[in-house]
């Protein structure tokens, strides 16, 4: 377990930006590379546009260039998981990785994505 990621996504919480749920929620990718690449939740006015700090960081790490991760870690005051849409994307993009999820604390509990999304639907099923 990479004691960086997790505080890099602990970290990330202070960047959240949301002035609606105030649910502050930090995330943290380890590329193949080794970097760490942290994102955090950003809010709309219209909600549902709303990107999750997951896909946050995922979507920039990928911006950046990484293709390959190793781990990704959230981190929220109360150790909320994935939500569903992050879920199917940390698949896509990660396939099974560990999955650390923190709380103001530190670690809470790691899981695989596999254990979070059981039976995906991915590339493989595309006709
Ligand atoms: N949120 C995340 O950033 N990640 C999740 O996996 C769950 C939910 C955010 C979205 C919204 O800004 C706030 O938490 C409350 O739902």
């Amino acid at each position: 377990m990479n004691r960086t990621l997790i505080e890099t996504s602990n970290d990330m919480r202070k960047r959240s930006h949301a002035p609606y749920s105030n649910y502050k929620v930090g995330a943290a990718v380890e590329t193949e590379s080794g970097e760490i690449v942290g994102g955090c939740n950003v809010e709309s006015s219209s909600y549902g546009l709303t990107c999750c700090a997951e896909r946050t960081a995922l979507f920039r790490a990928i911006a950046e260039g990484h293709t390959s991760f190793k781990a990704l870690a959230v981190s929220t005051e109360n150790g909320g998981s994935p939500c569903g849409a992050c879920r199917q994307v940390i698949w896509d993009l990660c396939k099974d990785i560990p999955i650390h999820i923190c709380d103001k604390n530190g670690l809470v509990k790691t899981l695989s994505s596999s254990e979070l999304l059981p039976e995906a639907f991915d590339d493989s099923h595309l006709l």
